[in-house]
């Protein structure tokens, strides 16, 4: 996703579907110079930078690759480059780093957290599932991505948004303890006939929409298609018209003969969206995340710069997490 635009005014003309005041001459200017340095450092470097959808619509610029969870572990298995400057929050660049052991992946603030990664330890999940084994001794442990390689460590599959109800379907057993999301538990359940017992976390970005909210627009306008993350809570989800990951939204918009939207995840999705549909409408019904929104464009020009701060975690850790990833991409695609 590289820019055509080279100037500030170019940025600006860029941006201005988004509508939003903070893009201003000077500041697009400003961008407009960080832009051609990383440039610059990343062909110095030999670096790639793989951005996820939530991140600021200037780092969309400057990527290599921009996608949701599942595109992104792909992606990370198919680099060619010396460094990988990761723009998402930490389990994902961990995750590229537990498949890349040999290039460095670097993390422009490495507090950029996840309140779903933050819901469950790898102690935590081994203990829990050493006492449902002896009630279940077929029992599965599927983990989101969103967690931390410890944690992924302790499971047999890892999933995403995009291909949990696929990896559960596949996995030869009846019961799934599924970690650590409950909404995406719940909507998973909802489509298999296997029995998923649910962690209890959630992600608070999205377990704070509420169904009235989605109500109050529909009624408003009826026309609008609803699009949400199965990151949010069941009573959300059933008034939508489609529950998809980041991309599949993206996918989704494109595809559709729909013209109007209303897109229940992060903000930051909704900027792609504007940017890369600008002949729909989307409304927003999002909230930030200001774990993503750590990650600036200046941050990624200092990593560049200083080949910091990078990811790094025990070797028989990465091992063990890494067998749960390629299990998912073997059943998940
Ligand atoms: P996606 O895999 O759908 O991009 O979701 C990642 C995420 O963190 C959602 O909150
Ligand atoms: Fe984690 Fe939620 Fe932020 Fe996604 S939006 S990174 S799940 S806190």
């Amino acid at each position: 996703m590289q820019t055509a635009a080279s100037t500030g005014a170019d940025l600006q003309a860029l941006l201005a579907p988004l509508g939003d005041a903070q893009y201003t001459a000077d500041r697009c200017s400003a961008l407009a110079d960080v832009a051609a340095e990383i440039h610059a450092l990343k062909a110095a470097r030999r670096a790639v930078v793989l951005a996820h959808n939530y991140q600021r619509p200037e780092i969309f610029q400057v990527a290599d690759f921009v996608g949701d969870s599942l595109e992104l572990a792909r992606q990370a298995t198919r680099v060619d480059a010396d460094v990988i400057v990761f723009c998402g929050v930490h389990f994902m660049a961990e995750t590229a780093k537990i498949l890349n052991p040999g290039r460095p992946v670097l993390l422009p603030d490495l507090r950029a957290g996840c309140s779903l990664a933050d819901a469950v330890t790898g102690e935590a999940l081994a203990e829990r599932k050493a006492e449902l084994r002896r009630l279940h001794p077929d029992l599965a442990v599927v983990g989101y991505v969103n967690t931390t390689a410890d944690v992924k460590a302790e499971c047999d599959a890892c999933c995403t948004s995009s291909n949990a109800v696929r990896v559960v379907e596949a996995m030869p057993s009846r019961h799934i303890l599924f970690v650590p999301d409950k909404n995406l538990a719940a909507y998973v359940q909802s489509q298999t006939t296997k029995e998923i017992i649910a962690w209890d976390g959630n992600c608070y970005v999205h377990h704070q929409i509420t169904p009235e909210q989605i109500a109050a627009v529909r009624k408003a306008l009826p026309h609008v298609r609803v699009l949400a993350h199965p990151e949010c809570r069941v009573d959300v989800l059933a008034l939508a018209d489609a529950v998809l990951s980041t991309s599949g939204m993206v996918r989704y918009a494109k595809d559709s003969p729909a013209h109007e939207f209303l897109v229940v995840t992060e903000c930051g999705l909704s900027d792609r969206l504007l940017l890369e549909v600008p002949d729909k409408k989307f409304y927003k019904s999002c909230k930030l995340c200001h774990y993503m929104k750590m990650i600036t464009i200046e941050g990624v020009r200092d990593s560049l710069r200083t080949l910091g701060p990078e990811v790094t975690l025990p070797e028989d850790v990465r091992v063990r997490a890494e067998r749960a990833l390629l299990r998912m991409l073997e059943l998940g695609g």
